[in-house]
């Protein structure tokens, strides 16, 4: 049985697609042990109290420094043992001593089509807001793993979205998510669930 552990900002509506997807067994051998946000009034700890699962808050903002933090949510996390954590709209920079305590055990949904749209700047309707600024014809989601940098680790999985006449940035970010991130981040933890994802030369492999 894979173990998560879910960070959030906001909504949850991708951690929402996650419950829904391990209820229905379209993600199989999984369950998600905690759900950890920094924000303490985001909807997404409801989602997750709602539906029995452990719901943290730990916010920087309660912390003398960033070593602190890393620490207490190092230590948060680690009480779980998790074998996969999700990053589902998490916005904070995640400290190097977890990505680097958590090497190719950390998965985050992005949504655009990296290498485009990602990076320092590029979250919420940002990014949707620059698709349209660049006049895009199609844009998506995508699914990777988390290294060192921002939206830079190996990819897993991505899903193409149109881009419609009159979109706005809000229109654009419901359709992305409802035609791809709730797909495809449901899928990557089924995939990695079930042994079928490796890592070779920096590129993920997916065992068919
Ligand atoms: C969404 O824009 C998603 O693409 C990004 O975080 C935002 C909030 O998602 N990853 P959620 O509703 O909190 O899952």
């Amino acid at each position: 049985m894979l173990k998560i552990v879910v960070l959030v900002s906001g909504g949850g509506t991708n951690l929402q697609a996650i419950i829904d997807a391990i209820g229905a067994g379209t993600i199989r051998n999984a369950e998600i042990a905690a759900v950890i946000s920094n924000k303490p009034n985001a909807y997404a700890l409801t989602r997750a109290a709602e539906n029995g699962i452990e719901a943290r808050c730990i916010s920087p903002k309660e912390y003398a420094g960033r070593e602190e933090f890393a620490r207490a949510l190092l230590e948060a996390i680690g009480a779980y043992e998790p074998d996969l954590i999700v990053l589902a709209g998490y916005l904070v920079i995640l400290p190097p001593a977890l990505v680097s305590a958590y090497a190719g055990r950390i998965i985050n949904i992005h949504p655009s089509l990296i290498p485009s749209f990602c990076g320092a700047g590029y979250y919420g309707l940002k990014v949707h807001e620059a698709v349209l600024a660049r006049g895009c014809k199609v844009t998506g989601a995508t699914v990777h793993f988390v290294d060192e940098g921002t939206d830079t680790g190996p990819i897993l999985l991505q899903k193409a979205v149109e881009v419609k006449q009159g979109d706005t940035p809000e229109i654009l970010q419901r359709r992305v998510m409802e035609e791809a991130e709730w797909k495809i981040l449901p899928r990557s933890i089924d995939l990695i669930a079930a042994g079928k994802v490796s890592v070779i030369d920096g590129r993920a492999v997916i065992a068919d």
